[in-house]
C-alpha cells in the first residue's frame, strides 16, 4: 500500500497507521481521508493485522481538525459529500472487528478529536489537547462530533465543549473518560504498542465478539444487546480457543491462543 499522506508499519500483528502532513498539524484533506478509509479497507482483511494504531506524524499534532482550506470552499452539496466521507471512515473504524488505538500525541481538534473518538481505546501524551472547535470557524462538527462526544463524556460537557469550541488538556480529558491514559509524551507510542500486542494475543473470536456486542449493543435495547451477546458468547465457545483458555486456567498455565 503506497500512500501520500500516511505512513503504515505492520510489525507483530499490529499496524501502525500514522497521518503525515506534518507541515500541516496533520489536518484531514480529501486525500488523506480516502487514504485512511483505503487503509483501514485493507488492514480489516489482513490475517496478519490483528491490532491497528492510529497516531500523528511529529511531535505537535495527532490531527489538527479537517482541513480549513478545503472547507473554506463547500457548499451545501460538496459539505454533505465530504461529511459524509467522513462519517464512512469513522464508522469503519468504529465497528472495525480489530481493536483500534488512538495514540493522541498533540493537538486532537475538529475531525482529529472525531477520530479519536471512533477509536476504542485513546491514549493521549501530556500535552495533548483536545476539542471541537469548529463553531469558530462557523460551522460545527460533521464527522460525528455531536454524536460521539456525549455518548462517552455524558451530555453536559459535551455541549459545553461543542458550544464554547475551547479545548481540554490531557488531565481533564482523562478525568471525564475522553481518553483512556495520559501518558509523558516519550512513552506514548511504546505503551500503546505493549497494549497493541497484548491484544494481539487475546483469543480472536473474544475480540471480535466483544467490539459488536459493544459497538451495537450499546446503541441497542438491553434485550438487543443481550440477544447479541448471547449469540457472540455462544460463537466463543465453538472455538479451539475457547478449549484452550479454560483447559490452561485448570492447568494453571498461560493460554496459547492461535485464533482457531
Ligand atoms: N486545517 C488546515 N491547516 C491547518 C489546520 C487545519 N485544521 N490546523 C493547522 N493548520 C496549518 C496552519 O494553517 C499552518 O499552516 P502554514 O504554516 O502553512 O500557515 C500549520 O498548520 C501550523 O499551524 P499554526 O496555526 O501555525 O500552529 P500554531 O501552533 O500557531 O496553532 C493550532 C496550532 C492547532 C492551535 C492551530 O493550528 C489551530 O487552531 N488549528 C485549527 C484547529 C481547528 O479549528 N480545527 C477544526 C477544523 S474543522
Amino acid at each position: 500500500m503506497n500512500f501520500e499522506n500516511l505512513e503504515l508499519d505492520i510489525s507483530a500483528s499490529v499496524a501502525i497507521v500514522t497521518i503525515a502532513r506534518p507541515t500541516k498539524l496533520n489536518a484531514l484533506n480529501r486525500k488523506t481521508i480516502s487514504e485512511l478509509t483505503d487503509a483501514f479497507r485493507q488492514l480489516m482483511e489482513d490475517p496478519a493485522v490483528r491490532v491497528v494504531i492510529i497516531t500523528g506524524s511529529g511531535d505537535r499534532a495527532f490531527v489538527a481538525g479537517a482541513d480549513i482550506s478545503e472547507i473554506r470552499d463547500l457548499d451545501a452539496v460538496s459539505a454533505r459529500r465530504f461529511a459524509a466521507d467522513g462519517q464512512d471512515l469513522m464508522r469503519r473504524i468504529e465497528s472495525a472487528e480489530k481493536p483500534v488505538i488512538a495514540a493522541i500525541n498533540g493537538f486532537a481538534l475538529g475531525g482529529g478529536l472525531e477520530l479519536a473518538l471512533a477509536c476504542h481505546l485513546r491514549l493521549a501524551s501530556a500535552d495533548a489537547r483536545l476539542g471541537l472547535p469548529e463553531i469558530k470557524l462557523g460551522i460545527m462538527p460533521g464527522f460525528g462530533g455531536t454524536q460521539r462526544l456525549g455518548r462517552v463524556v455524558g451530555r453536559a460537557r459535551a455541549l459545553e465543549m461543542v458550544l464554547t469550541g475551547e479545548p481540554v488538556d490531557a488531565a481533564a480529558a482523562e478525568r471525564m473518560g475522553l481518553v483512556n491514559r495520559v501518558l509523558p509524551a516519550d512513552d506514548l507510542l511504546d505503551t500503546a504498542k505493549a497494549l497493541a500486542g497484548q491484544l494481539a494475543k487475546a483469543a480472536a473470536e473474544s475480540v471480535r465478539g466483544i467490539l459488536q456486542a459493544m459497538d451495537i449493543g450499546l446503541e441497542s435495547t438491553v434485550e438487543q444487546g443481550i440477544a447479541l451477546e448471547t449469540a457472540r458468547f455462544a460463537l466463543c465457545c465453538s472455538t479451539d480457543d475457547m478449549r484452550e483458555g479454560t483447559r490452561a486456567f485448570l492447568e494453571k498455565r498461560p493460554p496459547q491462543f492461535t485464533g482457531d
